[in-house]
Formats: structure tokens, sequence, C-alpha cells
């Protein structure tokens, strides 16, 4: 695994599911070491248990916060503001450190009132982010200048790909990126449901419907060809994908999931209030 250059000093709030993959993440780059990255748990006894197998230090925010050129939020969206405030109290933004937020739905404005001065970017990463192979898309907010989106760049970069889009899109992305991993897990157990129920034993039938989504997505990848063209490579004129697909279209499978990615969205939005 290559290695790159350190990151400046970097504080990770936030120790649950996304924390720990981020810390896994950028210690396994190279990006961060134990001397540049501090842990800042609510609980720090609690956090310890999953930092110290890391080498890392639990520390309070405020304490882990102190100094870092860069601190990662990631807490739940309700969590942040509190967050926030116990920093500027402490004294820990004073320096202005940038501050990168992956708090579903939290608005880089509503950051900007809590940490004035400070360049902010809000990050959306997701779960396979823990085994390299997530996606996270990043957007400038106030102060953010192209240095501090590179930052933010390299942060994820290491846990799967990058993406960069205006903050409009936010909480679609939200939608589509960061609820997709469930969506998708669903599909694979009901796609793998239907060879179950034709008597294959349901350990391989999740593995081939695990295989068969990871082609068919680094096929769109790399070809760089609609879906709708790909799927006709598939589709036999009198043949069994044809049928298939026309009782995946009676079940109205192309709304139903576009409606639960545009549900997922308008959640997203709200759930910082
Ligand atoms: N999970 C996903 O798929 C996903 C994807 C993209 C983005 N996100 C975003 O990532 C953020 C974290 O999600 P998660 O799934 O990692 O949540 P999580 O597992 O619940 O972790 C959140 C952690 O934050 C800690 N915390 C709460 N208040 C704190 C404070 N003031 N200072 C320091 N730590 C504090 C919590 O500690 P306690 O246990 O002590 O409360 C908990 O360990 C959320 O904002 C979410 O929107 C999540």
């Amino acid at each position: 695994m290559s290695h790159d250059t350190c990151l400046p000093a970097t504080a990770l709030l936030g120790f649950g599911t996304m924390g720990r993959a981020l810390a896994t993440g950028l210690l396994a780059r190279g990006l961060a070491t134990p001397k540049t990255l501090r842990v800042g748990a609510r609980r720090p006894d609690v956090a310890r248990a999953h930092a110290e197998p890391l080498d890392l230090m639990a520390l309070h925010p405020e304490e882990a916060a102190c100094g870092a050129e860069v601190l990662v939020l990631a807490v739940k969206p309700r969590d942040v503001e509190g967050l926030l405030q116990r920093l500027k109290g402490s004294g820990a933004l004073d320096h202005h450190p940038l501050v990168v937020s992956i708090a579903a739905g939290v608005r880089t404005a509503s950051l900007a009132d809590q940490a004035p001065g400070c360049a902010l970017v809000r990050a959306m990463p997701n779960t396979p982010c823990a085994i390299g192979k997530g996606v996270t898309v990043v957007c400038a907010g106030p102060g953010a200048e192209a240095a501090h989106l590179e930052i933010a760049k390299r942060i994820f970069g290491c846990l799967g790909a990058v993406m960069e889009l205006d903050e409009k899109h936010m909480d679609t992305v939200t939608g589509l990126g960061g609820s997709g991993p469930a969506f998708i897990y669903l599909v694979l157990e009901a796609m793998a449901e239907g060879a179950v129920m034709r008597g294959m034993p349901r350990a391989v039938a999740l593995e081939l419907a695990a295989h068969v989504a990871l082609g068919a997505s680094e096929m769109l990848l790399a070809t760089g060809r609609h879906p709708a063209s790909l799927r006709d490579d598939v589709t036999t004129p009198a043949g069994c994908t044809i049928a298939g697909l026309l009782a995946l279209e009676d079940g109205r499978i192309r709304s139903v999931l576009a409606r639960g990615v545009e549900t997922a969205a308008k959640v997203a939005g709200d759930l910082a209030s």
C-alpha cells in the first residue's frame, strides 16, 4: 500500500462507526500517525477500547482539538452544535483550524455560525470506507480554499473514491451515497432469495449476488456506457433476462428504488433539526 505525506495535526472528534473507519484508513495509508492524529470522544474511557489497539490517544474533544490544524467532526448531526459550542468555549477554535464535517444534513452556513473564522468543508462518506471501498463527496463551505479542499480529498481518498459537488446536492448525496449501501444490501438479499427459492444454499446465493453487483458496477465505471445499453447486452430476444426484467418492471422496481433515494435525501435534510 502506498504511503502518502502526512496530514497536518488532526483531531478526529467522534469515534463511532465512521470515526473508527477514518482513523483506520488514515493510519493504514500513512496519512496520519499516532503522533499526528488524536481522537476526541464524549466518553474517552469508552473510546479507549477502540483507540488503544490503533495506538491512538482518546481524549476529551477540547483536549484533542487543542492546537490541531484539522478537525474532523464525526458525531451525529444532533451533536454537532453542542460539540462546536464546547470547542469554542474552551478556545480550541481560536486558531481557526480547518473544520471538516461528515454530519448528514448539517449545512456549512450553520457550521460557520458556530465556528466563525474557520475554513469549512462538508463531506459525505459511506460505510464501505471501512474497507477502503467507499465513496465520499466533498464540498467547499465558507472560508474553504483549494488547499483546504485538497486536504479533505486526501483524508477521504484513503478510504475509496472521492467526488466534489456543490453543497446544494449534499442531501441528495446522503440519500444516494450515504444510505445507498443499505439499499444495495436489500437488493442483494432479495436477489439471493430468488435463488434460495430455487434450492441454492443461502451463503452461496449471497456470494454470487455480491459478485454480480461488483462486476456490473465495475463494468459501468470502466466502460462509461449507459446502464440501459449494458442491459441490452444481457437481454437476448425471447430469452430469460427479458422475462426477469419484465417481472421486475411489473413490480415497479425502478420507481420504488428511485423513491427510496428521494425519500432518504428528504429526511437527510431534516436530520440536524
Ligand atoms: N454511518 C454511516 O453510514 C454514515 C455515512 C456518512 C456519514 N455519516 C455521518 O457520520 C457521523 C457519525 O456517524 P456514525 O455512524 O459514525 O455515528 P456513531 O457510530 O453513533 O458515532 C458517533 C460518535 O460520536 C460520539 N459523540 C457524541 N457526542 C460527542 C461529542 N460531543 N464529542 C465527541 N464525540 C461525541 C458518540 O459517542 P457516545 O457513544 O458516547 O455518544 C459516538 O461514539 C454522523 O453525523 C452521520 O451523519 C454516517
